[in-house]
């Protein structure tokens, strides 16, 4: 089975390209490294002793997007292209907005010429807002907070009514919660230009001495310890739930949806301890005053996809930190 993987380059994407491979699927992969470097191809292919196939286009390239699906016969789509800076998308939002939807848009248009029905997209957590209850659920009213967030649930909306007017059409969203760790080997994980924005890869930065110390944003939230509780989920783990989604779309029509989380919460001073725990590394830090836009807590009801996917994640915050540290280490080693 051919499986066309946009974005597949990036953090998720690199990781669900392996799993991918490992279990004997044919990959096709689109990206347009504007996230992401050529590298990744020589890892991807060291991790797994696979070749796959890789178009340097732009997924709103109509043409380009065209050809792909002229010179492979493409079976299911997972759809990861897009930009994803919360922070970006307020100062920018038209740049978000033309992007992440003319994308989906071409895509969907392209499947559709080509009857190709099956299709895992890349949604987040985020389009629940602020959650009046926890665990977060499937069916919780949808609303978003930025422009990043507002372009996720736009497409949702849109994979919906293409399901309403094409019943062959089979959509599975899949919500993330907080993607953390990188692949075991350490040859490929997460590690973004400039500044970091997300917890996780500021802690890497100041593990290496890259950063002096970690601001936390808050400690008098209502959680166990002040500070902000997230669901971190291992990019492994959520790779694999890509494999079980495309299983569900190929066998069903019809919009899916599913929250990929452990479900259960871990606070930002819990992922400091931990980080600084397993890898034996001082991680400084102060506290300051809360972000704007940040809530007190957010984890899954991860039970839809177990009962009805048969997954769920398996690898512990341990192992996110261990993974982290082995790929931030080897980025930097390389470097030097
Ligand atoms: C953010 C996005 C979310 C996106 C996700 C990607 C917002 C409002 N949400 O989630 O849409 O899908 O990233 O991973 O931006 N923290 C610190 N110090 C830091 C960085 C973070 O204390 O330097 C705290 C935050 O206050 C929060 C927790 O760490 O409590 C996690 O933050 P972050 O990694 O940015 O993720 P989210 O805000 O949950």
């Amino acid at each position: 089975m051919n499986i066309l993987v946009t974005g597949g380059l990036g953090f998720i994407g690199s990781h669900t390209v392996v799993e991918l491979l490992n279990n004997n699927y044919d990959v096709v992969v689109v990206d347009n490294l504007s996230n992401s470097t050529i590298d990744v191809i020589d890892n991807i292919e060291k991790i797994t002793s696979k070749k796959f196939k890789f178009y340097n286009i732009d997924v709103c390239n109509y043409d380009d997007l065209k050809t792909v699906f002229k010179e492979n016969k493409i079976d299911s789509v997972i759809h990861f292209a897009g930009y994803k800076a919360v922070g970006e998308s307020v100062d920018n939002p038209i740049m978000y907005y033309e992007n992440n939807l003319y994308s989906s848009i071409i895509l969907c248009k392209v499947m559709n010429e080509f009857n190709v029905n099956s299709l895992v997209f890349s949604s987040s957590a985020t389009v629940y807002g602020i959650p009046k209850s926890l665990p977060m659920k499937e069916d919780f009213p949808l609303s978003a907070t930025s422009p990043y967030g507002t372009t996720k649930l736009m497409i949702e909306n849109i994979l919906k009514d293409i399901s309403i007017s094409n019943p062959n059409f089979s959509p599975v969203i899949l919500r993330y919660f907080n993607p953390a760790g990188a692949h075991s080997s350490g040859l490929i994980g997460e590690n973004p230009k400039g500044i970091p924005n997300n917890l996780m890869p500021y802690i890497m930065r100041v593990a290496t001495g890259d950063l002096e110390e970690l601001s936390v944003f808050g400690n008098d939230y209502d959680t166990h310890d002040g500070t902000g509780v997230r669901d971190y989920i291992h990019v492994v783990d959520l790779a694999k739930g890509h494999l079980k989604a495309i299983e569900k779309s190929m066998n069903t029509s019809g919009v899916k949806v599913y929250n990929l989380g452990t479900g259960v919460g871990y606070s930002v001073l819990d992922l400091v301890n931990t980080f600084s725990k397993v890898n034996n590394v001082p991680i400084p830090y102060k506290i300051v005053g809360r972000r704007a836009g940040d809530i007190a807590s957010c984890y899954a009801d991860p039970s839809k996809a177990y009962n009805e996917l048969g997954w769920r994640a398996e690898l512990s915050m341990e192992d996110m930190c261990r993974d982290s540290y082995n790929f931030i280490m080897k980025q930097k080693e390389a470097k030097n």
